[in-house]
């Protein structure tokens, strides 16, 4: 708890850039979870090193991420959006929790089992201590909820063994997180293969809308959209085009999937597409304007970089002081 808020923890790699699925599906949601939650979204730098990275662009895409999200909606004053390089508690929490995580623990996990294959010349020690930093991520901010994908569930699971490991010798130590179950948004399918996620690494450049596709493309993009074979908008199983094009719509304009089923009525795929399309450029383009302004106000940014990376910092020393202590290591002198 800081103050009378529940903590709630998400980081987020600077990798590719944000699709509209990660905005509809994630980030929008997010906006009002300061309102209940005293909110955590790092940038989590030291976790991209565990794949070789070009340095330059490495750190042009995480003062993106971080401006993308401050575009998006999310108040830099009351969300703390930090680098994880500018606070050192999370490195030094991560090797005291490698001390209390098993090495069979580690083996099974899934991730690092494909990452391993797919950088079968790179599989660094970094990779397959992964998991324990980002337990240390949440842990060194006592977070209550941690909204995670699926694919990330196996390593909140890991994280709280560990901390169950550790608050079983030493006392409470830390807070067991939970994953966050509130409200989620629309889970938003490729455009081209809507069985598929929108992926942000998806090769066909038709399949993802991203952020900061100009009007032109995003009306391109749902122009080629795959749609069905029934003819008409109708919200059902059969049509995993349409359905998604629905949900899409509706996430844009607030509608319900009965709302656009009436205002369909009668007519084709065309009109439809160029509707959604429509209805994406006007979410993005307050968006994209945000962003363009956020981008030339260097001093602005940065003020928020040091200000966020301070308070990141205050809330994990209290952490990290504790943890030191409760292990044995000996008292500072001031
Ligand atoms: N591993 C997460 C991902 O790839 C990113 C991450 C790092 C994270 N630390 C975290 C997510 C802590 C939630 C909480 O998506």
């Amino acid at each position: 708890m800081i103050g009378d808020k529940k903590v709630l923890f998400s980081g987020m790699q600077a990798t590719g850039n944000l699709t509209l699925g990660n905005y509809l599906g994630a980030l929008k949601n997010w906006v009002s979870l300061c309102d209940e939650y005293e909110c955590f979204y790092s940038v989590v730098d030291l976790h991209s090193i565990t794949v070789r990275q070009d340095p330059s662009e490495l750190r042009q895409r995480a003062r993106k991420l971080l401006t993308l999200y401050i575009a998006a909606g999310l108040d830099p004053k009351k969300n703390c959006l930090y680098y994880q390089s500018h606070v050192s508690g999370h490195a030094e929490l991560a090797w005291i929790l490698n001390c209390f995580t098993y090495m069979g623990e580690l083996n099974r996990m899934t991730q690092f089992k494909d990452k391993s294959a797919k950088h079968a010349d790179n599989i660094n020690a970094g990779l397959f201590t992964y998991p324990v930093l980002m337990a240390a991520d949440i842990l060194l901010y006592q977070a209550d909820v941690v909204p995670v994908g699926k694919d990330q569930l196996q390593h909140l699971e890991i994280t709280r063994d560990i901390a169950q490991r550790f608050n079983a010798i030493y006392g409470d130590v830390f807070t067991i997180p939970e994953p966050y179950l509130g409200k989620t948004g629309a889970k938003i399918m490729s455009l081209q293969d809507p069985d598929k996620k929108m992926s942000k690494s998806d090769e066909n450049a038709n399949a993802s809308v991203y952020l900061m596709d100009d009007p032109d493309t995003v009306m391109r993009k749902f122009k080629r959209a795959v749609t069905d074979s029934e003819g008409c908008v109708r919200y059902c199983e059969e049509q995993p085009g349409i359905r998604n094009l629905i949900d899409i719509y509706g996430a844009c304009t607030g509608k319900t999937p009965a709302e656009i089923e009436k205002e369909f009525d009668g007519k084709g795929y065309g009109d439809f597409k160029m509707a959604v399309g429509e209805s994406v450029v006007a979410i993005l383009k307050p968006l994209q304007e945000r962003f363009a302004e956020l981008e030339k106000d260097k001093g602005y940014l940065d003020g928020i970089i040091k200000e966020n990376g301070e308070k990141a910092e205050y809330y994990a020393l209290k952490t990290l002081r504790k943890v030191q202590k409760k292990v044995g290591f000996p008292e500072r002198i001031r």
